[in-house]
């Protein structure tokens, strides 16, 4: 499968896919407190993607039975909302949405703290791998490579002594979800496809307290860390424009 890439008029249409997505995502982190179940979030965000007339990216994907992903604590990515999944103070929840617009998919993540008392290093893992996010779109221009955002996210994230998951990865984005390239969350910099003024990335680091291993559970979605380590998920859908990267997913 070959990298699609997009016009400036294009990119203007995934950006209306990208803000669906971030105004899903900052209605369900409203809804985020302890005594809230994943099934509650799930519900908010129905109504939000039915509110802005858009359609959910995920519901029906490969037989994915839900509009979000939430992944609590040790659980990774892909995690199944559930009404029996009730959000406890300290928890972290990490939560994944995607949308179509007029044929164009935005796919973005945050994980966020549930109440006020979050444990330190739990703070810092949230800390990391959201600026390790950052560091990848910095790094997002033409010329550059997938090795250099990879390189990028790694940097950060293993300066505080945690772990990038390697057994999920970004992805190109467009009319589908999933396009190429992959976009791994570790690299070398300067090795790997150049990026061109066009391409459009969803770079997704995924951040483990503990080792990068991660088991999929016998639901066949919900990806949890081996070591029952705590762990972060952030994503952007991002261009790779003349002046570096626009972040389409604000
Ligand atoms: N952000 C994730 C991804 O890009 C979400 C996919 S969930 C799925 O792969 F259920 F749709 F697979
Ligand atoms: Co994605």
């Amino acid at each position: 499968m070959a990298v699609v890439l997009k016009s400036a008029r294009e990119i203007e249409q995934m950006r209306r896919a990208g803000s669906v997505v971030r105004q899903v995502l900052n209605c369900v982190r409203d809804q985020v407190r302890p005594g809230a179940t994943t099934l509650d979030l799930e519900r908010a965000a129905e109504q939000k993607l039915a509110e802005l007339g858009a359609k959910a990216a995920f519901k029906g994907y490969h037989g994915y039975p839900c509009v979000l992903c939430t992944s609590v604590n040790h659980e990774v990515v892909h995690g199944i909302p559930s009404a029996s999944r009730t959000l406890r103070e300290g928890d972290i929840v990490s939560i994944d949405c995607g949308a179509i617009v007029d044929g164009f998919y935005g796919d973005s993540a945050i994980t966020v703290p549930v109440g006020t008392r979050i444990d330190p290093t739990t703070r810092k893992l949230l800390e990391a791998t959201e600026s390790s996010l950052q560091a990848a779109i910095r790094a997002v221009r033409p010329g550059a490579t997938l090795g250099d955002i990879g390189a990028a996210v790694q940097e950060v994230v293993e300066a505080e002594g945690f772990s990038v998951v390697r057994d999920f990865v970004g992805h190109g984005i467009g009319t589908r979800m999933h396009e190429d390239p992959q976009v791994p969350n570790y690299g070398e910099r300067g090795r790997g496809m150049k990026l061109r003024e066009g391409m459009v990335l969803a770079i997704e680091p995924m951040v483990n307290v503990g080792t990068a291993a991660v088991e999929v559970l016998d639901d066949g979605w919900t990806a949890v860390t081996r070591d029952g380590s705590m762990s972060a998920h952030f994503e952007h859908t991002v261009a790779v424009t003349a002046d570096g990267a626009a972040i389409l997913t604000m």
